[in-house]
């Protein structure tokens, strides 16, 4: 019987006796019908993150026949897996609680089960990230199929995309801008395809991350989920996938020789390029954390000082991700950052980014795709804040932001939680005004809504109904990517551990400049001493099994990337915010 550790062969169960084993799996794997030559093909793994619970996935069960399609056509067996799949609006408290529980059971389910490659499709705002997350440290080669951008909806001529379309509607309706029958007759029009949300969201901005650091196959990004071209994309990742399969073991190439701190770098930005999402950014450190690399903040300020907005998609600019694919995709992008860019990155095809660039087509559309020259805005999307408010730090997407607020001082009007801001925000007593600042605490990871998308904190109505559209809001939440204003978040420490947000009170000053990244409270620190002498620890306790005791005992605050301090590389945890986790 042959000891070769290939194909099914791999990794066997171990009942005491290896020959025994492989017999038995054979046995059991011939049940399902596969003939022996077959058998003795290399293993592609599929992962499946179909679910009735994502309709950003619908569309999975045709990838998965096209995948494997090409598995077949380069000479592969391709056997397709399920994992946990997070649909964004069908979790609570949040699709972030479940990001690291996604990435664990795709990481364990690479290395437990008998394949030489993978291809894992994801494309919902946490599914990508938690995949790379998972697949980082993986010993076979690895390629990420993404699921692709919905198509653009319509409602009486006006274009729509979720979901900057749905906020901007409702936010319409809290105005008293349009009635009941006006939002409901739009409910149904502002999703009507399968695909991710068809904006520069979370799940764009991840999916032009992942083109970048080459984990997917060039130009994949942003083809739109229900086009033949994303058939082919999977079918190309499945022979991609089959052909890395069948290199020699000592020359793969796996994801540590791709994600590599300069293919980070350039995924940064290219994440400030697209203006992309600020979730990407704790994304992002949490998939280069599991490989060593580190992201600080201020790194992501020096390179947002030189790398500037160029597409011209919502939430930013005008225009939709089906778009930025007719004007050439992130290719396009690619090619006008190539002075910034280290050009000897590897993808999963093998070439240099180099060489990916020479062989692209030179076609633009400029209403889309600016060129570096003239830029929608000249320097990048997002900024990070720093100062006696934030001391680890906190992010502003200022592309997505009112300038003539980034010189700020004013007036904190406080919320404690989101149960509190739901109770208040639209009482008519509240004590608000327009240039007052918005403060919402106990909204980070280790809070009790475990980091929401909350820190879009809806304007105030008395406000809202006198044409007040946009003001300064602080919290420890994250925000949709497909959401705008001028919003400062992932505030690190967090105030369920007791940092400094934690002590604001109604009235306090607070001062932001984002000329300076600064963002303080302006309280004397004997104060904010004594208010801390009094502060009621908020850090959960109440769990004492299961996935959640797991989450608040391990989970790391905004700047470690929100992943779990047992799975990120030991080398990080010293210079990052401690968790308040036991
Ligand atoms: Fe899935 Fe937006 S809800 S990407």
């Amino acid at each position: 019987m042959s000891k070769n550790q290939h194909g099914l062969a791999r990794g066997l169960t171990n009942y005491g006796d290896m020959d025994f084993s492989l017999y038995l799996r054979r046995a059991n794997a011939a049940s399902m019908g596969y003939g022996k030559e077959i058998l003795g093909k290399p293993v592609v793994g599929i992962g499946d993150t179909g679910s009735g619970f994502n309709n950003c996935h619908r569309h999975m069960p045709e990838l998965i026949e096209a995948v494997k399609r090409g598995v077949l056509m380069a000479g592969g067996l391709p056997i397709v897996f399920p994992t946990i799949s997070l649909g964004e609006t069908f979790l609570s408290p949040t699709s972030m609680m479940y990001r690291n529980l996604m990435s664990m059971d795709t990481e364990e389910m690479i290395n437990a089960q008998p394949m030489d490659a993978a291809v894992l499709i994801g494309g919902c705002d946490k599914t990508l990230p938690a995949q790379l997350m998972g697949a980082a440290n993986s010993k076979i080669p690895v390629i990420s199929l993404i699921t692709g951008p919905q198509l653009t909806g319509h409602s009486e001529g006006e274009r729509l995309g979720a979901c900057t379309d749905c906020r901007r509607f409702w936010a319409k309706f809290r105005a008293a801008e349009i009635d009941e029958a006006g939002i409901e007759k739009i409910e149904s029009r502002l999703v009507t395809t399968s695909g991710t949300c068809a904006v520069m969201g979370t799940a764009s901005t991840m999916a032009c991350i992942t083109e970048t650091l080459g984990m997917a196959l060039p130009g994949t990004a942003a083809i739109p989920a229900i086009h033949a071209d994303r058939l082919r994309a999977a079918e190309a990742s499945g022979a991609q996938a089959a052909y890395l399969a069948q290199i020699d073991p000592d020359k793969q190439l796996i994801p540590k020789k791709i994600i590599t701190p300069a293919s980070v770098e350039n995924a940064l930005r290219i994440l400030l390029a697209v203006g992309g999402s600020t979730n990407a950014i704790i994304h992002l450190t949490a998939i280069a954390g599991r490989l060593g690399i580190p992201i600080p903040l201020q790194q992501l300020n020096k390179l947002s000082d030189e790398t500037p907005v160029l597409i011209d998609l919502k939430p930013t600019g005008d225009h939709y991700m089906e778009d930025l694919f007719k004007a050439g995709g992130l290719g396009v992008v690619l090619r006008e950052l190539k002075p910034l860019l280290n050009l000897d990155c590897l993808s999963v095809t093998g070439e240099t980014l180099s060489e990916r660039l020479k062989s692209e087509p030179a076609y633009v559309n400029r209403e889309v795709v600016r060129s570096f020259d003239q830029p929608i805005q000249k320097m990048g999307g997002l900024v990070s804040l720093f100062g006696s408010l934030a001391p680890g730090g906190a992010i502003l997407k200022r592309s997505a932001a009112d300038p003539t607020l980034f010189e700020s001082e004013g007036k904190a009007v406080v919320f404690n939680s989101l149960e509190d801001l739901a109770k208040r925000i639209d009482d008519p007593d509240l004590e608000v005004e327009a240039h007052d600042i918005l403060v919402l605490q106990n909204a980070g990871p280790m809070s009790d809504a475990a980091m929401p998308e909350a820190g879009y904190l809806p304007i105030p109505k008395k406000l809202a109904q006198s044409g007040v559209k946009d003001m300064i809001r602080i919290s420890d939440a994250r925000m949709s990517g497909t959401a705008y204003g001028t919003i400062v978040l992932h505030v690190t420490p967090e105030a369920a551990v007791g940092g400094p947000l934690s002590l604001v009170k109604n009235g306090d000053k607070i001062k932001i400049s984002v000329k300076n990244r600064s963002i303080d409270l302006l309280v004397d620190e004997a104060e904010l001493d004594n208010r801390r002498q009094k502060l009621v620890s908020n850090v959960k306790t109440k769990y004492n099994r299961g996935y959640k005791k797991l989450y608040y005992e391990t989970v790391l605050q905004a700047d470690g990337g929100c992943d779990f301090d047992f799975l990120r590389d030991p080398s990080l945890l010293k210079n990052e915010t401690k968790t308040g986790g036991d």
